[in-house]
């Protein structure tokens, strides 16, 4: 049977720090001897009760101590790239956070090596593309993001692209004006988190001073109609992940995200998992619980398939991309 949640699509929302299960935390801790503030994976589980993003973000990098080598980044990629496919997933645009590992003294070679090792056959092994999207710490000073950018110049043929996340509030998209311009001379593709806790004035920021091409979240922007209708008119992609504005409180419980209210708005809005292994689900999961929560018709799920596709960084010259939307329109339901 062809479940609506099992449809082809692909992810552009996803941090691959954020897929690390407490099992595979727990092992990689024996593995590297690293003590884990927690007693087991009960423990570590029950401390998944989120205030916000803040409080989320402690518990993430906390855990992010068991990543040292190589094979634990390909590991961890290769664990999600099997569950994404298991999903439906086709193609997976993957945050990660340099800045969370070297400053724990984890080279960035070893970090883009080992997830560059599982990407590289993941084709092959599960049927997903991938883009690797380096984001740089919002929280951490612009100077800071501009050495990631430099550190990262020997491992260019791997990254696609540059983001912007942690913590958002307090820390706008202009304070990183410099290192996106000068990713962009590089030639990366440009993405940033704007409107998760922050205001619409920072999804006009991410726009305007940082020319971004997809919006991270962009839940906010629903506050404000002529930057809806901006955002419609340029078919600007918005990456939202619904589980994880629940999980962090943004929105009170899944029945009032503006989901539905986005698409019907014509926004070219996309699910996404966000951070999987704390939030709840995988996308899969996530396309059955919006069903559910929302009423979404099949229409709507078919849009939001085609719209990941649609707002995927494929090369227009490449057949992939029709491939991937034929295969949705071609997908019956039930
Ligand atoms: N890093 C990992 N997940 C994040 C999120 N949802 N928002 C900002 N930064 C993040
Ligand atoms: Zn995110």
């Amino acid at each position: 049977m062809n479940l609506p949640e099992d449809l082809p699509k692909a992810e552009l929302h996803l941090h691959i720090e954020g897929t690390l299960e407490p099992e595979l935390a727990f092992a990689l801790a024996a593995r590297n001897g690293v003590t884990l503030p927690y007693a087991d994976t009960d423990e570590l589980r029950r401390a998944y009760l989120f205030s916000d993003l803040q409080s989320f973000l402690d518990v993430y990098y906390a855990l992010t101590a068991v990543l040292r080598t190589e094979d634990d980044f390909a590991e961890l990629a290769d664990a999600y790239l099997a569950r994404a496919a298991a999903q439906g997933v086709r193609h997976a645009e993957i945050f990660f956070d340099p800045q969370a590992h070297t400053a724990r003294g984890v080279p960035l070679g070893t970090v883009v090596e080992g997830l560059g090792r599982a990407l590289d056959r993941s084709e092959e092994r599960h049927g997903v593309s991938t883009r690797l999207i380096m984001c740089f710490l919002r929280d951490q000073p612009a100077d800071a993001a501009m050495e990631t950018l430099d550190a990262a110049k020997p491992y260019l043929h791997r990254i696609a692209g540059v983001g912007l996340d942690s913590a958002e509030a307090g820390h706008p998209p202009s304070k990183f004006r410099e290192v996106y311009e000068a990713a962009a001379a590089l030639g990366l593709r440009k993405v940033a988190h704007a409107g998760e806790e922050g205001p619409p004035a920072y999804i006009r920021e991410a726009l305007d001073v940082l020319g971004v091409e997809r919006v991270d979240h962009g839940l906010r922007a629903m506050e404000d109609p002529d930057l809806v209708d901006r955002l419609v008119r340029d078919r600007v992609p918005l990456t939202l992940c619904p589980l994880s504005n629940v999980r962090l409180r943004a929105v009170d419980v899944l029945e009032d995200h503006p989901l539905k209210a986005m698409l019907d708005a014509g926004l070219l809005a996309t699910v996404n998992s966000d951070d999987p292994a704390y939030f709840g689900g995988y996308v899969g999961d996530t396309f059955h619980a919006v069903r559910e929560a929302l009423a979404l018709t099949e229409d709507d799920l078919r849009t939001l398939a085609r719209n990941s596709f649609q707002a995927a960084f494929l090369d227009d010259d490449e057949p992939r991309r029709a491939r991937y939307l034929a295969e949705v329109d071609a997908y019956t339901f039930g």
